[in-house]
């Protein structure tokens, strides 16, 4: 993606509209994205500045040739279970954070320990972790790569719980919901208004459901509107009711929680 000027003034706008220097300490139990936007809607947003090369909006495409594998649900890609039956990923967080940055991160990642095997765990010398770091975008690579790998929450528009879960979910290797190898049963995809530089985020793939049905409500589900060269106009409309919610922004649904435990073997 090409840095614009305009993108960066654009990106400044946003992020100063989010500003809220007034933040009480304490916990910041759940924390909505203002403006009644929905996830992709407002990643989207935050990554039209980003100098990465973003597949789907916010997949970095990695370097490392192997790491393709997880395009094709190679089990390398996974996080490794440990002797108790638990999944590590150590992870670093970037100095940038404030207390409250850091307080909306670990939240989010106490509902994967709450509620899946997964253990995000402070690194301490594990070869492969996550650096969680204040970079352009909100952005993750997709599954295990090897060695460090970064996820971006962009300190202005990025740290949101469901934000934050969202790109977790990419780095434990999970897709796009509307990606998904029967989307075209659920979904209709307006290619009329989907930019044609922009066609590969809607392209399917080839993903493992784990037996699990198509989900609209999943946090992985890009919005309406996501992408479109009309504003108002939708480039995803479910079917056949297409009044059907997509892209919440709250919280993990009940099946991407399921589909965590599928993927990874969870006894809970
Ligand atoms: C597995 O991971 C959990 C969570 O980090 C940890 O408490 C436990 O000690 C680990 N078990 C082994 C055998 O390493
Ligand atoms: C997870 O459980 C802990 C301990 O019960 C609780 O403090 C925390 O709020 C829970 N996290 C979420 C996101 O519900
Ligand atoms: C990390 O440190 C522990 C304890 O010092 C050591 O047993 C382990 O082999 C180290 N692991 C790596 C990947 O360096
Ligand atoms: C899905 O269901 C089929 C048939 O019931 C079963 O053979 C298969 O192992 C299941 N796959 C998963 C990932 O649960
Ligand atoms: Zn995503």
């Amino acid at each position: 993606m090409e840095p614009r000027a305009s993108h960066y003034i654009l990106l400044l706008l946003v992020g100063i509209s989010l500003a809220n220097p007034v933040r009480k300490p304490g916990p910041p139990a759940f924390q909505p994205i203002p403006g009644n936007v929905d996830i992709t809607s407002k990643f989207l947003e935050t990554n039209k500045g980003s100098s990465e090369h973003l597949l789907e909006g916010d997949l970095l495409f990695p370097k490392i040739k192997n790491a393709l594998y997880c395009l094709n649900n190679n089990n390398n890609c996974f996080w490794k279970k440990n002797s108790s039956n638990l999944v590590e990923v150590p992870y670093t967080l970037s100095s940038e954070y404030s207390s409250t940055d850091i307080s909306i991160i670990k939240n989010a990642m106490s509902t994967f320990h709450n509620k899946t095997c997964i253990r995000f765990i402070p690194r301490l010398n594990q070869t492969d972790y996550i650096s969680i770091e204040n970079k352009d975008g909100c952005y993750s690579y997709l599954g295990r790569i090897g060695g460090k790998q970064v996820v971006s929450f962009k300190r202005q528009g990025c740290v949101y719980h469901g934000i934050i879960q969202h790109e977790l979910n990419h780095a434990l290797g999970f897709y796009h919901e509307h990606t998904r190898s029967d989307r075209d049963k659920y979904v209709k995809i307006n290619w009329e208004y989907v930019p044609t530089d922009k066609a590969s985020n809607f392209q399917i793939q080839n993903t493992n459901n784990q037996n699990t049905t198509y989900d609209y409500s999943s946090i992985m589900h890009y919005g309406r509107t996501a992408f479109t060269t009309q504003a108002g106009k939708d480039t995803i409309t479910p079917i056949p009711d297409a009044t059907v919610a997509i892209g919440q922004r709250q919280d993990m649904s009940n099946l991407d929680i399921l589909r965590i435990n599928k993927l990874y073997g969870c006894v809970v």
